[in-house]
């Protein structure tokens, strides 16, 4: 572009088209533009300036002053614009950007524990209170574990199909657990006796979800191994257990049964709705097993229980329904001071 010869008419128009232009702009953002073309090092009137080099001296004087004038009244108008725009900008950012304070704060449930975490927790804390220490397992066990190791032959029917959910390929031989038994084998594989641990955990089971029955529950499972351990350990240990976390007034009853890791074995019941419901199995750990874990039987002897945690907090809070444990209705956990509102 050739830039108009220096001029007294050309330096007006150049200033005109300057405050014209710096008077229109709309915001900030448009006078940056107009900068550019003319304010700037490129604009007319700079180029204007730069020509007066190459006048003679009398020629610079009279149009260092033309030019001069011009610069300084487009320079002022750009500078007044500026601030009118920037004026008005934060004035709309004010406005836009505004926090009324008055407006009521959206209330944010607090979050809580569910009913079932409560219980393990208060289980777990009164065992701790007698010295026993807490251990877990894998909910993805070593059929070896969950079995073989408990005394469990190939063809005993707890480990066909229908209870048992089986991971493939089946010659991975996992199984999501059963019971929380596998947690005992697994600690008396890693620990001398004197062992006193609790195992709270989840199990699964092929039953069908009914009013007593879920297919993924969750049990508790009590080991102590030590010298001289007798029948009336464990008879008073589940005595406690059960006054602490029912109260004084609970009715438990044993009832002679069968499990292959204990012998002799018993079921433990509580009175419930007008009927006996069975809380868990117990007894003395089997001998076979102790062996297969490394401690010999003719030192020490032990006790183990596992309990169905669902089924207890049905029983302390008349929950007539497992549906209400596992369905994971908000409102249910509200009712024992869960969440917020
Ligand atoms: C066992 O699982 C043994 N491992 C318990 C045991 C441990 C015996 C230590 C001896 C020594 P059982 O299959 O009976 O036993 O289950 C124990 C408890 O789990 C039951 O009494 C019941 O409270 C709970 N339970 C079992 N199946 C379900 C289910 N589908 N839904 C809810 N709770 C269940
Ligand atoms: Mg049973």
């Amino acid at each position: 572009m050739t830039s108009p010869h220096l001029s007294a008419d050309g330096v007006e128009a150049a200033k005109l088209a300057a405050l014209e232009a710096i008077s229109t702009a709309p915001d900030l953002e448009a006078l940056k533009e107009v900068k550019i073309n003319h304010v700037g090092d490129k604009s007319p009137v700079a180029k204007f300036s730069q020509e007066l080099g190459s006048l003679d001296a009398s020629a610079r004087a009279e149009f260092g002053k033309i030019v001069g004038q011009a610069k300084s009244a487009i320079a002022t108008a750009f500078e007044a614009r500026s601030k009118v725009l920037e004026a008005q900008r934060d004035e709309r950012v004010l406005i836009e950007e505004r926090v009324d304070v008055s407006i009521p704060a959206r209330r944010t449930p607090a979050g809580g524990l569910h009913p079932l975490t409560i219980l393990t927790n208060e289980i777990c804390d009164l065992f701790l209170g007698m010295g026993y220490r807490v251990a877990e397992g894998p909910e993805l066990e070593a059929e070896w574990l969950n079995f073989d190791a408990l005394n469990i032959p190939a063809d005993h029917p707890a480990r066909t199909m229908q209870d048992t959910f089986f991971i493939e390929p089946l010659d991975s031989h996992l199984v999501l657990r059963t019971h929380t038994s596998p947690v005992q084998v697994r600690t008396m594989l890693q620990e001398e006796p004197p062992i006193y641990v609790i195992c709270p955990g989840r199990t699964y089971r092929a039953d069908e979800l009914d009013a007593t029955h879920t297919p993924v529950f969750s049990q508790v499972e009590g080991l102590v191994i030590d010298k001289g351990i007798t029948m009336a350990d464990l008879k008073g240990t589940l005595d406690h257990f059960a006054r602490s976390i029912f109260g004084p007034d609970v009715k438990t009853r044993l009832r002679s049964s069968f499990f292959p890791f204990t012998e002799p074995s018993a079921e433990v019941d509580f009175f419930f709705n007008g009927r006996w419901i069975e809380w868990g199995g117990c007894g003395m750990v089997n001998p076979k097993v102790l062996r297969a874990a490394g401690i010999d039987p003719d030192v020490y002897s032990g006790f183990a229980f596992g309990m169905g945690l669902e089924r207890t907090l049905m029983v302390r809070h008349g929950i007539t329904d497992m549906h209400d444990i596992v369905e994971g209705d908000i409102r249910f956990a509200q009712g024992f001071g869960t969440g917020g509102r």
